[in-house]
């Protein structure tokens, strides 16, 4: 017997640098792990797609072998195998955690079911995917290296996958587990009167943008809102976004459950 599922998917990210020890290579973060996969078992959506990123396996592999500048030579064919094993590898101890805790995750390997054209998602095969969230999966998918029918292979990030999963299969929200707060109106590394801004419209965003732009800012408010170029495309399609901090305690489950959190939400306005 199944149940079948007919509400609209909640899309989560898990950011790679949450999940992994950004500074060791090939370093899980397995509390991190096992907490999110507790949080997730415990907020029991009914209808979940989870998409995790590289943090230290996919990325030092794929930038040792230059595989998101595309084929060059024969010898990065091994490199794009390495790369796509180091986030099987990393991938794994995600579905352990989850497995452990009854969520019936199934990874689906982005390798094998996305072809790009010159970076963006141009095929997709989506049957597997949307049955096995009718019949209750939570299908695990994550940053990859894919074929590109422009440049041979590329690395699909994990962002640009939840924005066109979050479309292509009707979401309802979208929550990306960030390892900061939010959005700032500035950089609070560097600007002790930065506020963390809990909720945006995009058009306030594209504002918000040239003001921290001009400000130079570093890798917190730059990085995120580089992150916030892709969802974007998922917003525009009236998909609420929010941004929550996945390395404090709670906050994932929070954001599944609906309550309030401390994060940012962005909408179309
Ligand atoms: C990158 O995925 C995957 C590879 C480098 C193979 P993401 O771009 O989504 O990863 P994070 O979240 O930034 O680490």
């Amino acid at each position: 017997m199944v149940r079948m599922m007919s509400v609209k998917p909640t899309v989560l990210k898990l950011g790679g640098s949450v999940i992994t020890d950004k500074e060791k290579p090939l370093t899980p973060n397995l509390e991190a792990i096992e907490r999110l996969a507790t949080e997730i078992s415990r907020a029991k959506v009914s209808s979940l797609i989870l998409v995790h990123g590289g943090g230290s396996f996919g990325h030092p592999v794929a930038e040792r072998h230059g595989i998101a500048g595309g084929f060059v030579d024969s010898s990065q064919i091994l490199g794009f195998a390495e790369t796509h094993l180091a986030m099987t590898l990393l991938n794994s101890w995600v579905m352990e955690a989850l497995i452990s805790r009854n969520i019936p995750a199934v990874e689906v390997h982005p390798s094998s079911c996305v072809v790009t054209k010159a970076d963006r998602i141009h095929n997709m095969e989506l049957k597997p995917l949307k049955k096995m969230l009718k019949m209750g999966f939570v299908p695990v998918l994550y940053g990859d290296a894919v074929l590109d029918s422009k440049k041979g292979f590329t690395i699909l990030s994990g962002d640009q996958l939840v924005s066109s999963l979050a479309i292509k299969l009707g979401a309802s929200r979208i929550i990306m587990g960030a390892d900061v707060d939010g959005l700032y109106t500035a950089d609070p590394k560097t600007n002790s009167s930065a506020q963390l801004i809990d909720h945006v419209t995009l058009e306030e965003l594209k504002s918000l943008k040239h003001k921290i732009e001009g400000s130079k800012a570093t890798d917190v408010t730059g990085g995120m809102l580089g992150k916030m170029r892709e969802v974007t495309f998922a917003i525009e399609h009236n998909i609420e976004t929010v941004i929550v901090n996945a390395t404090k305690s709670g906050r994932v489950y929070k954001a599944l459950k609906g309550e309030e959190v401390i994060g940012t939400i962005i909408e179309k306005g």
